[in-house]
């Protein structure tokens, strides 16, 4: 048990490595408690696994790289680090000091440090959260009888927990020799202080009596239908796991083999970082643990693609050897160990830290296989008849949430269908009118026929596939010219089944390596997102700032990406009326980033779907201002003619040199591409299409004035709804704001509470009003304060009356989370 008799007060203060406040420790604890800490399963394999990984990545020193002074802080969550790690799960700190997770929380709070607190923690939830200055999160062992896991989550949700981290190794205790050999039971005075009941004298009795032995993914859905928070899934080893863990909805990885405490003869978790991260593909966080010692094994595990580090053993050798003064030496030395590694390496921050830092080496007597994927049956429990197949081996794009957020959405809305929804990004569709399109058709076959095409060309034309490339190439080329002051020839056009097959044909054709990387604009729209992540494309996000896409982090990301060996080679935007957050890039922001793009030798992807729509002149678009051909222009005319036809293009008039040295030019390319992928679009929609762009004499601008002018009064009249039900005081009481868009189909608004599934869900049962959560559109989930607002299908009334509801629930919801913030502090003030 602990004690200060073995060395003097203080004596922490003198060590200077982990290791050392290990040595410290070490005597101030009884045997079987050491063993029981310090064990790994069987013969303790994968403990020393986790340990000897970083012996075979060394890191690559840098020399004059200008990195003084890194700045190891971080964002996770939603919440500033002050470094990339924190404390995992550890249960009962009160086995080596009596103040236990009291003195570890308040040591983590002086440090600014995350702690993620055991189901069986020593000291109960209240105690902790009325101590606690950082995150606390709460680790959650799944139990047979649901009602007390409910109850342990709800009470730590109340007491100001900030996130559940489940654990998923552990359906029963790994076979821990030692203490079996010990006859280990917890020590007189140790309990787990959250949970009642009897036996718990051992935790291997415990564990082996009550943990739910047959938990599958399903538990993780349970666990958001108790708990508004977000759930980490701790555990991962595999990219099938991490698959899995995506799809069931996790916001975060732990990739943990439980300090080598579970399956003896499983990897290192080091040693799958890199797999996990690949499935994870920047869609959440991922963090690791087991055996970080040094700073140089938290770079290490960064350079990876690790996110944070959690620490086990070490916190509760700085509780043996100095209560909380101890603790907080092994993050102050962690902290200082790791800003030292980062300035040797040349790395002035953990988003910098990449795989060009390390260096592989081989281990003595190792043989390095390479990863064999594991293609036994997920789950052998399931039956599984002929023809079933297992999403686990299916690509792991089908399990990425991104490709899925708009389905909870919709699920929402055909579960109330009552509701007036903010959340489709459709057009209005009182425009259209059955018969138009024969009309629309038959005039693009009149106009052929002008042409002098003879009648079997014009009967093809419909009937016959059609070159890939596209059939009214010419008239997009004029239109463009003349609305968008974009002059290019025909054959730089590609007709493409909507803008989303023209994303997926420019991102194809752009990358071909691993460490290349898009970068976009983030928030950002999905459909750019989804199709990276069916190339298995690496994305890094430009934050948006709350005027909008932001030079100077464009510029920053590139510095970063290409520091930590990454290829910047493109980068997406929407430069008017975004989607989702409705900005505009000003004129001399269009000209700033042109030149950045130039400077840093990135292709820019314009994607431009609202401007005609839009009330007002827009300022030219990217591609009329581009002077060396650096912009590929996407365009749609989902929104200027009809979505329906599913018509777009993409304008790349950029030179291809081969080997021979014969230059053709990108769309040429792209359509190859497309050739293998829809053939070519549909004629009968580019014929309907060039009908419409035939009528207004090429220009959609004439097309749409009215168009223009329907979306403008929406616009006017939900700024002017929302004006109305939240005047200025009622703005800064409920933490309230949105942007201004000058056109286009959305705004972005940001409310006091976390508008995630949850809410939406209240919103639409209490309040009958639908929105788009804003974590959506951000690849690796922040935005949880935002939400976004589409008003292009809704008529004024509606609109009026949607925010009329909106304001009740935002009222509602703010009310209840401050309810829940408060929750802990009143009983801290009945705990005097
Ligand atoms: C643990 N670990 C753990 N994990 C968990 O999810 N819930 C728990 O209650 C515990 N309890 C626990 C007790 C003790 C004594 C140890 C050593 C570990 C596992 C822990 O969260 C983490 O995965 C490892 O400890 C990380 O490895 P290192 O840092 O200890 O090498």
């Amino acid at each position: 048990m602990s004690g200060s008799a073995f060395s003097p007060a203080g004596a922490e203060g003198a060590a200077l490595s982990l290791a050392d406040l290990e040595r410290l420790a070490r005597p101030r604890v009884s045997p079987p408690v050491w063993d029981f800490i310090e064990g790994g399963a069987g013969a303790e394999r994968t403990l020393a696994a986790n340990r000897s990984a970083f012996d075979g990545v060394r890191l690559r020193p840098r020399s004059l790289a200008g990195t003084g002074r890194p700045d190891p802080r971080v964002e996770l969550l939603g919440r500033a680090w002050a470094a990339p790690f924190g404390i995992a799960p550890v249960a009962y700190h009160t086995l080596v000091h009596p103040d236990g997770e009291l003195a570890s929380v308040r040591a983590a709070g002086a440090a600014g440090l995350p702690v993620a607190v055991s189901t069986f923690a020593g000291r109960t939830f209240e105690e902790l959260a009325a101590v606690a200055t950082s995150p606390l999160w709460l680790q959650v062992y799944c139990f047979r009888d649901r009602e007390v896991t409910r109850e342990l989550i709800q009470r730590a949700e109340k007491a100001g927990f900030e996130a559940l981290v489940l654990t998923a190794d552990t359906p029963h205790l790994g076979r821990r020799l030692r203490d079996e050999r010990n006859s280990f039971r917890l020590p007189e005075g140790v309990r787990p202080a959250n949970l009642t009941g009897s036996g718990f004298e051992s935790p291997a009795d415990h564990g082996r009596a009550a943990l739910d032995p047959d938990l599958d993914w399903s538990v993780v859905e349970w666990l958001r239908s108790v708990s508004t928070l977000p759930v980490l899934v701790k555990g991962i080893m595999t990219a099938e796991d991490a698959s899995l863990a995506r799809a069931a909805g996790a916001d975060g990885l732990v990739v943990s083999n439980h300090g080598g405490r579970q399956l003896d003869g499983a990897p290192a978790t080091l040693d799958v970082l890199a797999e996990v991260v690949q499935a994870a593909a920047g869609s959440c966080p991922v963090l690791i643990d087991g055996g970080f010692r040094r700073g140089t094994d938290v770079l290490a595990a960064l350079a990876l693609g690790a996110d944070a580090v959690l620490l086990g053993r070490p916190v509760l050798h700085g509780l043996a050897a100095g209560g909380q003064a101890g603790v907080e030496r092994v993050l102050d030395i962690l902290r200082a160990e790791l800003v030292d590694a980062m300035a040797l390496t040349g790395t002035r921050s953990p988003a910098e830290a990449g795989p060009a830092l390390i260096q592989r080496v081989d281990r003595v007597g190792e043989v390095r296989h390479p990863v064999v994927r594991d293609t036994r049956p997920v789950r052998s429990a399931l039956p599984s008849p002929s023809g079933l197949l297992r999403k686990g081996d299916l690509h792991p794009s089908v399990s990425d949430p991104l490709l899925d957020s708009m389905n909870f959405l919709n699920e929402v809305a055909d579960r109330y269908p009552q509701a007036i929804s903010f959340a489709p990004g459709r057009p209005f569709e009182g425009f259209f009118e059955t018969e138009h399109i024969f009309t629309a058709v038959q005039r693009y076959l009149d106009h052929l026929a002008e042409r002098g095409a003879p009648p079997e060309r014009i009967r093809n034309s419909l009937y016959q596939y059609g070159p890939a490339a596209g059939q009214i190439r010419e008239l997009i080329a004029d239109s463009i010219r003349a609305d968008e002051g974009i002059d290019v020839a025909p054959e730089s056009i590609v007709v493409t089944v909507g803008a989303q097959e023209a994303m997926l044909l420019v991102l194809r054709a752009l990358f071909s390596q691993p460490d290349q990387v898009l970068l976009v604009s983030s928030p950002c729209y999905v459909g750019i997102t989804g199709a990276a992540s069916l190339l298995d494309i690496s994305v890094a996000e430009v934050e948006e700032s709350e005027a909008g896409f932001s030079c100077e982090e464009f510029e920053a990301t590139l510095q970063r990406e290409t520091a930590a060996g990454r290829r910047p080679t493109a980068c997406y935007l929407i430069p008017d009326h975004s989607n989702p957050s409705g900005n505009t890039l000003s004129l001399q922001d269009r000209r700033r980033l042109l030149d950045i793009a130039e400077r840093y030798q990135v292709v820019i992807i314009e994607d431009s779907p609202y401007r005609l729509v839009s009330r007002g002149t827009q300022p030219p678009t990217l591609k009329s201002l581009d002077q060396e051909r650096r912009v590929i222009h996407i365009g749609s005319f989902a929104k200027t003619v009809f979505p329906g036809a599913r018509v777009g293009f993409v304008v790349a008039d950029q030179g291809v040199q081969d080997a021979e040295g014969e230059t053709g030019l990108l769309a040429a390319e792209l359509a190859k591409i497309k050739s293998m992928v829809t053939v070519n679009t549909p004629a009968l929609s580019q014929a309907a299409v060039a009908g419409v762009l035939l009528a207004s004499d090429g220009r959609l601008s004439k097309a749409n004035v009215h168009t223009a002018a329907h979306y403008g009064e929406g616009l006017d009249t939900i700024l002017r709804a929302l004006e109305r039900a939240f005047p200025a005081d009622a703005r800064s009481r409920l933490g309230v704001r949105w942007n201004k868009p000058s056109g286009g189909f959305f705004l972005a608004m940001n409310v006091g509470f976390v508008a995630d599934n949850a809410a939406l869900t209240r919103s639409a049962e209490d309040f009958g009003v639908l929105w788009t959560p804003m974590s959506y559109f951000y690849p690796r989930g922040n935005g949880r304060h935002a939400l976004r607002l589409s008003f292009s299908y809704l008529a004024p009334r509606e609109i009026e009356e949607g925010i009329a509801r909106l304001a009740r629930f935002i009222e509602a919801e703010t009310g209840r989370h401050r309810a829940q913030a408060e929750g802990p502090a009143s009983e801290k003030g009945a705990a005097g």
